[in-house]
């Protein structure tokens, strides 16, 4: 191919990401990346058009928007259908696919076509998968089949029943030690970027400074090289207390709940709708029995 796609138009891709990291490597100046997750046409598009980075259609979307107790009943197809939705609505950013608890975790081959799935069907540029040494072979193999991954270690919501809750991650000398390993492991499987989730702000700054892909933060403190929060945290639509790393930028929730009211209240007592809000008749039809509806 003669042309590059994508040049100098403003479109985020995987080696501009990387690109960062060499930058912030060299001192050299550079922007820290920028990710939240959308799961939707508009809240996608309204992320993209506001400057962000990478949109991450993340397994979150189970419990923030389809009213599941964890991530883990997503399915495949399910996952499929919010990447199709965001990326339909995204121009500039990078869209990233969560894969789904299941969908990697069986055969290394049906793991590949599921997240060629992502790529062919959905048009996501890059999946995410959580865990670190255990995924060397799987991030090799979706590497090696022009798959760009995202790794993701610290705390993986999908292992909830392995670690016995939603807790900070790498907290001892030995597990600080393994989730180092398990970063490096991610990195050398050939990932472009690793999100840490909840970990000690120390630990995540080591693990920045060691690995030479650019880590995304969450709960992990401000010396990664990018961070990420689930969209519904930062915009209080959520019903549950937010962790503390979840800075609530806006109150969405309660300006959904007080429109509601309003629309309700106007509605009963009749200053909903008004004329002005009304279609009318044509003139030469009134006196007529049946008037034609004007769309
Ligand atoms: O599913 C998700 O939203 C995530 C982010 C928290 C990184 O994995």
């Amino acid at each position: 191919m003669s042309i590059l796609p994508n040049q100098g138009n403003g479109k985020i891709t995987v080696p501009d990401l990387m690109q960062r990291k060499t930058f912030a490597a060299a001192n050299s100046p550079h922007k820290k990346i920028t990710c939240l997750t959308a799961y939707d046409y508009p809240t996608a598009r309204l992320l993209d058009e506001a400057g962000v980075d990478v949109v991450l259609v993340g397994d979150s979307v189970a419990m923030v928007a389809l009213g599941y107790e964890s991530t883990l009943p997503l399915t495949l197809e399910e996952s499929l259908h919010h990447t199709k939705a965001v990326r339909r609505g995204v121009q500039r950013a990078l869209v990233v696919a969560d894969m789904p608890y299941g969908s990697y975790h069986g055969e290394i081959s049906e793991s590949v076509r599921n997240a060629m799935r992502f790529v062919k069907e959905a048009g996501a540029e890059a999946v995410k998968v959580e865990g670190g040494e255990r995924r060397l072979e799987l991030i090799a193999k979706l590497t090696e089949a022009e798959i760009p991954v995202m790794g993701h270690v610290g705390l993986t919501p999908q292992s909830v029943n392995a670690l016995g809750g939603y807790r900070v991650q790498g907290k001892t000398a030995a597990t600080a030690e393994q989730l180092l390993r398990d970063a490096r492991s991610v990195e050398a499987a050939g990932a472009f970027a690793i999100v840490l989730e909840a970990m000690p702000r120390e630990l995540a700054a080591e693990i920045t400074r060691t690995v030479r892909i650019p880590t995304i933060g969450i709960g992990a403190g401000p010396d990664c090289d990018g961070q990420v929060l689930v969209l519904h945290d930062m915009l209080g639509l959520t019903f549950h207390e937010p962790p503390k790393f979840a800075r609530r930028y806006a109150n969405i929730g309660e300006a959904i709940s007080q429109a509601v009211r309003e629309y309700c209240a106007d509605v009963q007592s009749g200053n909903f709708p008004s004329d002005a809000e009304s279609y009318h008749s044509d003139a030469s039809l009134k006196g007529r029995k049946t008037i034609p509806i004007a769309r």
